[in-house]
Formats: C-alpha cells, sequence, structure tokens
C-alpha cells in the first residue's frame, strides 16, 4: 500500500527528502512505498535542486494538510509561525507529522504532544537536533532503563566551526565569523548560532526527553561564543584545555514531591583535552549522554545539511509508515515512540549550582597580587586548582585562575571582592570549566 507524504517547505531539507522518496533504489524496501503527493513553497518559480512535476507544488501550505492524498505530513518550513499552526492542523485531522524545526518544539513542543497524545498521532523530531545523527530516538526508546544523569554535547555545528579554527590559527573570531559566512557554514544573521539560542532550543528538547518533563525555554541560561576572545582559547590550549560551546542538562536531585532538579544551560566551556567531546571538530555535532547504568555513550555526525538531516527526517517516516502498515492507520500508539512527559522538572536557581571555572584577570605587575587574589577566593571557600600569570609588559599582567568545583554563588562573590582590589584593572574574562 502507497502512503502519501505531504512536505511542507522544499528548501535544504525538504529537497533533500524529495531526492531520497524519488530514488528509492538501494534503500529500506518502505522507502518505495513512500510517494511524494504535495508540496507547499512560498515561491513556485524558483528553480530546485530536485525535479518534481508542476502539479505537486502549491503556495497554500494548509491546502498539503488538509489534501486527503496525503496520509504524513512533514515540516520543514522552519520559524514559529505558520508552522506551529500546521503542525497543529495536521494533528487535528488525525495525521502524524515529521519536523526538524527545533525552535518550534522547544517553544510548544508540550501543547504539540498534548495535542498528538489527545487525537492519537505521532509527531516525531528525530532531525530537530544533530542533524543526521540518532539522538532522540536512542533517549525516547533504546536508553530508556537508565536513570540519566548528564546529557552534554556541541549540538551547534557553526560555532564549533569557529571554535575549531579559532584554536587551530589563533585567529579571532570576528574573522573567521566573516570567513564562515563566506563559506556559507554561518547564516548572514548569525545571531542564532553565536548567541547560542539555536543550542539552547537543542538542549531544551534533549532534557525532556532524557527527564520526561517539559524544560521552560526562555528560562534556559544561554551565553554564546561573540565574546570569547582568541587569547583565552590560547591560554586554555596551554592549560590542557579546548574551548567548545556546550549544551549541558544535568540531574542535580529530586525535590520532596518529586519533581527533579535540573541544571540546563549552553556555554562556552573549557574541556580537558583528553575528554571525549573535546576531539570534535568543524561542523560536527557530539552528544555524550551518561547514565545509569550504561555508563558513557556518545553520538557523534554532521549536525548539518540536505544530506544528513533528510536522512533522519526519512527515518522518522518510514517509523511511522512501518506502524501504519503494521497496526492499520488507526493502531494504537507506541508509547516509546510517542514519548510524552511523564514527570515534573525544574531548573534550579544559577546561584545554587557547582561549577568549575576559569578567569582572566588583567592586573598591574607588582608582588603580592597573586596572594591577595588567593585570599578573596579562599574567604568565599573557592578553591582554587591553577594559578598562573601569562603575559607582562608595561607594568600589566594577565592572570588566569582555574578554580575546582565552586558554587556559582562564591564564586560570584569572591570574583566581586576580586575586581574591588585595586591591583586588579578588570575581570577579562570569565567561562567554565569541565
Ligand atoms: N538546513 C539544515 O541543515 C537543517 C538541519 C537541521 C534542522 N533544520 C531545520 O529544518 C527546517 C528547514 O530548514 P531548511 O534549512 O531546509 O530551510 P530553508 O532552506 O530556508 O527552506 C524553507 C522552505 O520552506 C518554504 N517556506 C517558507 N515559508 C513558507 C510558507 N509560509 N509557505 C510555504 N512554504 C514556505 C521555502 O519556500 P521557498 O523555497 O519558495 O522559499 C523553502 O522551500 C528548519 O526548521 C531548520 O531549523 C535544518
Amino acid at each position: 500500500m502507497t502512503i502519501g507524504v505531504g512536505l511542507l517547505g522544499l528548501g535544504t531539507v525538504g529537497a533533500g527528502v524529495a531526492d531520497i522518496l524519488s530514488n528509492p533504489s538501494g534503500r529500506h524496501p518502505l522507502v518505495g512505498q513512500l510517494e511524494l503527493r504535495r508540496v507547499a513553497v512560498r515561491d513556485v518559480s524558483r528553480p530546485r535542486p530536485v525535479a518534481l512535476a508542476d502539479h505537486l507544488l502549491t503556495t497554500d501550505p494548509e491546502a498539503v494538510v488538509d489534501d486527503p492524498a496525503v496520509d504524513i505530513v512533514v515540516e520543514v518550513i522552519g520559524g514559529l509561525e505558520p508552522a506551529r499552526s500546521l503542525i497543529l492542523r495536521a494533528i487535528a485531522a488525525g495525521k502524524p507529522v515529521v519536523t526538524a524545526n527545533k525552535a518550534v518544539i522547544a517553544r510548544y513542543g508540550q501543547e504539540i504532544a498534548a495535542a498528538a497524545a489527545a487525537r492519537g498521532v505521532y509527531v516525531l523530531i528525530e532531525a530537530a537536533v544533530g542533524g543526521g545523527i540518532p539522538i532522540i530516538e536512542p533517549l525516547k526508546q533504546s536508553l530508556g532503563a537508565n536513570r540519566i544523569q548528564r546529557v552534554s554535547g556541541i549540538i551547534n555545528g557553526t560555532t564549533n566551526y569557529i571554535l575549531s579554527r579559532m584554536a587551530s590559527e589563533g585567529a579571532a573570531y570576528g574573522d573567521v565569523l566573516a570567513e564562515a559566512q563566506r563559506l556559507g557554514y554561518a547564516e548572514a544573521d548569525p545571531a542564532a548560532d553565536v548567541e547560542g539560542g539555536d543550542a539552547a532550543d537543542k538542549i531544551s528538547i534533549l532534557a525532556t526527553l532524557a527527564y520526561g518533563g517539559s524544560i521552560e525555554r526562555s528560562a534556559i541560561p544561554t551565553e554564546g561564543i561573540s565574546r570569547l576572545e582568541a587569547r583565552d582559547v590560547d591560554y586554555a590550549a596551554q592549560l590542557g584545555f579546548v574551548v567548545k560551546l556546550l549544551a549541558v542538562a544535568e540531574h542535580l536531585g529530586s525535590d520532596p514531591d518529586g519533581t527533579e532538579q535540573l541544571d540546563v544551560r549552553v556555554h562556552p566551556t573549557l574541556l580537558p583535552k583528553d575528554h571525549p567531546l573535546a576531539g570534535v571538530h568543524g561542523v560536527n555535532n557530539a552528544i555524550l549522554v551518561e547514565g545509569e547504568p550504561v555508563g558513557q555513550v556518545m553520538f557523534y555526525g554532521p549536525g548539518a545539511g540536505a544530506g544528513p538531516t533528510s536522512s533522519a527526517v526519512v527515518a522518522d517516516i518510514l517509523n511511522i509508515a512501518g506502524i501504519r502498515q503494521a497496526a492499520g492507520a488507526n493502531g494504537a500508539l507506541d508509547p516509546l515512540l510517542a514519548a510524552g512527559s511523564w514527570r515534573q522538572c525544574r531548573l534550579v536557581e544559577s546561584g545554587l549550582t557547582q561549577h568549575r571555572n576559569y578567569v582572566r584577570l588583567e592586573t598591574t605587575d607588582e608582588a603580592g597580587v597573586i596572594g591577595r587574589i588567593g585570599t578573596c577566593f579562599g574567604r568565599e571557600q573557592v578553591s582554587i586548582q591553577s594559578i598562573v600569570q601569562f603575559e607582562t609588559s608595561g607594568g600589566a599582567a594577565e592572570i588566569v585562575v582555574i578554580t575546582h568545583e565552586v558554587s556559582e554563588a562564591s564564586f560570584r562573590a569572591a570574583l566581586a571582592a576580586i575586581a574591588d582590589l585595586p591591583e586588579v584593572q578588570t575581570v577579562a574574562a570569565t567561562l567554565r570549566t569541565l
């Protein structure tokens, strides 16, 4: 039996999906049973990398959702609206949805999941995080027996490309960004990538799946790489670290009422050079899942692009098609594939979380400065792993401190006292360290 697919969007990802569906040879036999029945675009006259019959294209995405020949709706338009409304419209019509849209799922995932559960349809989102890397279904299904302690990842290829080049060439952030834009690795407006918003969307989705409860997307502390200086990448390397934009979701404990306490955040992070994520370079992504009893499992691969992302989208379509064939169009939902929320989660106030830190201070170059800085940290019970003076010129010095794991509140209090020392000209950089 042929299954009708309706495609919302024929851009980078949509064209990749259309290409797979129109070339089933050598793939899973179910691919040959999928038929592209309608495709929505903004401009039908635009040249496309895939050849499609003219009558398939429309500028009316609702007509694709409503078309009785369309059994599965694939949303690869991007953005919040009309994507959210189209997904909800498909669900209301009882049609399963596949989407690559992390922005919509991070903000409206709960509304969409509730509507899908009520209507008894699947909404699958494998392509929304990590492009071609299977991570959504593994978290929902294959790792389901575990207590997940931490999910940490490099889940934005643009920033990883920029950081990799800053590290290998000692280049400045602005220069590498301009080059990345020229090569098509960074958008003309790179804000969602370089300010960390894209990674925050993705880690909120991973945290929701790992911990079974929805996460308030807007509450995730997010810091990007746009203020990162080449000298900090260099000093980190000299101290045995690489700097990566890390997205982390960590389980800290449980409230008496059973609400899970989570620390979810995105920020540039110093990773020891032997950390599993430290060797992930260029536009690649990787996600490290730490669970009990599985231990550490790492997922690595291409995090974006037409091929990898459409690979994940079509896998979701195949999952749905396979279930439809086995159970009939109105078969019961497989609870693991459907995956809803089963717990309450809350983000712990950032002052109460514990981290290791990197601090770079610009100071006057005089005897006793390091001792006074050490005293300020000591008064707040912030223990120091290393303190190194890096550069001395014209009566100025740069001092880099790496702390042990300390509470964020104590660290901030120590830093305020240090900033008030007459010898300290400025607290030039603070970064988290793993
Ligand atoms: N690109 C990647 O590597 C990647 C990786 C993972 C996830 N994703 C996600 O996948 C989604 C699609 O990304 P993309 O890179 O493929 O985007 P894209 O290249 O900008 O393509 C968007 C497509 O949607 C169509 N479209 C936009 N608004 C529309 C509207 N109102 N009505 C009808 N059609 C409309 C566009 O039509 P026209 O072609 O006529 O302009 C275009 O074909 C996004 O959610 C993105 O976050 C992308």
